[in-house]
């Protein structure tokens, strides 16, 4: 899931939306942390936000990390000041943890993760076409 994350960071251009769905455990946060890797962020940085919506953590690109697990509605997000990320990453890649709790469709790269045994995960991505060819461009490590 980290090396996943690692790719898509290369293959992403700034001002991506990306969503990230699975239960509890699926590897969110570890693919993020992967993402943050890519763009020469310590994935350490990268922590499941308990109480805090939405970090910044600036890199090669600006990584906004938004775990909406304790989301209790979308004037939550509103107040919080995450609907402006959603609506309009700018130059910085967006990933949003919990994404389908928000009740909205617009996202420019799904992935949604399901568990397959143990330490095995099946990973669904839904990618612009642009993004197909940049992951395909690199061959998978090892
Ligand atoms: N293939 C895998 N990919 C990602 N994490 C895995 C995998 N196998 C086991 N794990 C473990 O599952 C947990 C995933 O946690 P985390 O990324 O915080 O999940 P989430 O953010 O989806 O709740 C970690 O403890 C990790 O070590
Ligand atoms: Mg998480």
């Amino acid at each position: 899931m980290h090396e996943l994350g690692r790719r898509l960071a290369e293959a992403l251009p700034p001002g991506t939306l990306v969503a990230l769905d699975g239960p509890l455990g699926a590897g969110k946060t570890v693919l993020t942390q992967g993402i943050a890797d890519g763009l020469g962020i310590a994935p350490r940085e990268v922590t499941s936000p308990s109480f805090t919506l939405c970090r910044v953590h600036p890199g090669r690109t600006t990584l906004v990390h938004i775990d909406l697990y304790r989301l209790a509605g979308e004037s939550d997000a509103h107040d919080a000041g995450l609907l402006e990320w959603l609506d309009d990453p700018r130059d910085a890649l967006v990933v949003v943890e919990w994404f389908e709790r928000l009740g909205r469709e617009r996202a420019d790269v799904r992935v949604r993760i399901a568990f397959a045994g143990t330490g095995v995960r099946r990973v669904s991505l839904t990618v612009p076409p642009a993004v197909v060819a940049a992951l395909r461009r690199r061959p998978p490590a090892g």
